[in-house]
């Protein structure tokens, strides 16, 4: 049985995200962490009537605490995009909080898989890397980009309503904000028949997504419930894994994982990339195998593979000359 700490757990994301591993089968323990209100998250989440318990931490004096034990962080600490900011423009704020996280889980759990929320996922994942120093593990840290794989197969039955997007997979790679979020629409299952109009519109809404959620919510915040659906859904597979069932996701990873597997992307065009989305085989281990594309994506996604990788390099390079 698997336990699991949510820091930020009395947050947007937090507490729908809490609620559904409350009913994730497999997860014996959730300790929830935060710097305000989580004694009421708790003790409300508490009263679900599944077998895993429910404890929380308040302030920092209680962060060891909230990590003793675990075996996966999720991360959702943080602020979150009001309109008119790009998840760039959170980096100086949230770059601090995970990094004070960070070096708690290096001295509390130092073995724990690692899952990040907290924007920019694509410049705070290398910083965690970073502070993690000797204890990295590059298996078992993951920036959690699954939301895109979610809006792409969801934005895809919006313009071709027989299709069950709950069966629909389209692979996302490259990073999680604006265009280094790359949607191979050429590579999903089962095959799509699309129009170069149509799939140029996909991609962009799929990459702007998020935006549509911030205007919508007209300053009180951005993706919650989608993203603790997403969020929910990527642990889920993670505790499966641990059992030995392995599964496949997407997600913002270190290319170090896998250096064999990671060959493949960096020919695709990840280039010296350190980090990149990817899909991964999860296993009791962590990342077990970075799984090829089934086939090459088309010249359009070449290209945008190539854009996103320019992007991405700059937003690892803020993370990785990131101090506090
Ligand atoms: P929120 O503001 O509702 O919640 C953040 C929580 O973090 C709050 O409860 C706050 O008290 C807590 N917090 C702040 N500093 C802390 C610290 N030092 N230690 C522990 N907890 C701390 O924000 P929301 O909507 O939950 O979003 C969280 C993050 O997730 C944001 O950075 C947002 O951009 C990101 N996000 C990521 C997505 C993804 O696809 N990866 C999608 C949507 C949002």
């Amino acid at each position: 049985m698997v336990s699991v700490a949510v820091l930020g757990a009395a947050g947007g994301i937090g507490q729908p995200l809490l609620l559904l591993l409350k009913l994730t089968p497999g997860i014996a323990r959730l300790n929830l962490y935060d710097i305000v209100n989580v004694p009421g998250v708790a003790t409300d989440i508490a009263h679900i009537n599944t077998n895993t318990k429910v404890e929380y931490f308040i302030g920092q004096s209680q962060l060891h605490a909230a990590l003793q034990n675990i075996d996966i962080v999720v991360i959702s600490a943080g602020i979150a995009r009001k309109p008119g900011m790009t998840r760039d423009d959170l980096f100086n704020i949230n770059a601090s909080i995970i990094y004070e996280l960070t070096e708690a889980i290096a001295k509390s759990c130092p073995q724990a898989h690692i899952a990040i929320i907290t924007n920019p996922v694509n410049s705070l994942v290398p910083i965690v890397a970073q502070v993690l120093g000797k204890n990295y593990n590059p298996q078992r840290l993951y920036g959690v980009t699954t939301l895109d794989s979610v809006r792409a197969s969801r934005f895809v039955r919006d313009i071709r309503p027989q299709i069950d997007a709950t069966e629909l997979q389209v692979p996302v790679i490259g990073g999680h904000s604006g265009n280094t979020i790359v949607p191979l629409l050429s590579l999903a299952r089962p095959k799509l028949d699309l129009s170069a109009k149509d799939i140029e519109e996909l991609v962009n809404r799929i990459q702007y997504g998020g935006d549509e959620i911030v205007k919508a919510k007209e300053g009180a915040g951005s993706a919650t419930l989608s993203m603790a659906y997403a969020a929910a859904k990527f642990i889920a597979s993670l505790v499966e894994a641990f059992k030995g069932i392995s599964k496949v996701e997407y997600a913002l990873v270190p290319l170090a994982a896998d250096p064999q597997g990671a060959q493949y992307f960096r020919r695709l065009g990840a280039g010296t990339l350190e980090f990149f989305a990817v899909p991964i085989q999860l296993g009791p281990d962590g990342i077990q195998r970075i799984v090829p594309l089934e086939a090459q994506p088309s010249l359009f996604e070449l290209k945008a593979i190539d854009i996103a990788a320019r992007e991405l390099q700059d937003n690892i390079t803020k993370g990785t000359t990131y101090k506090s």
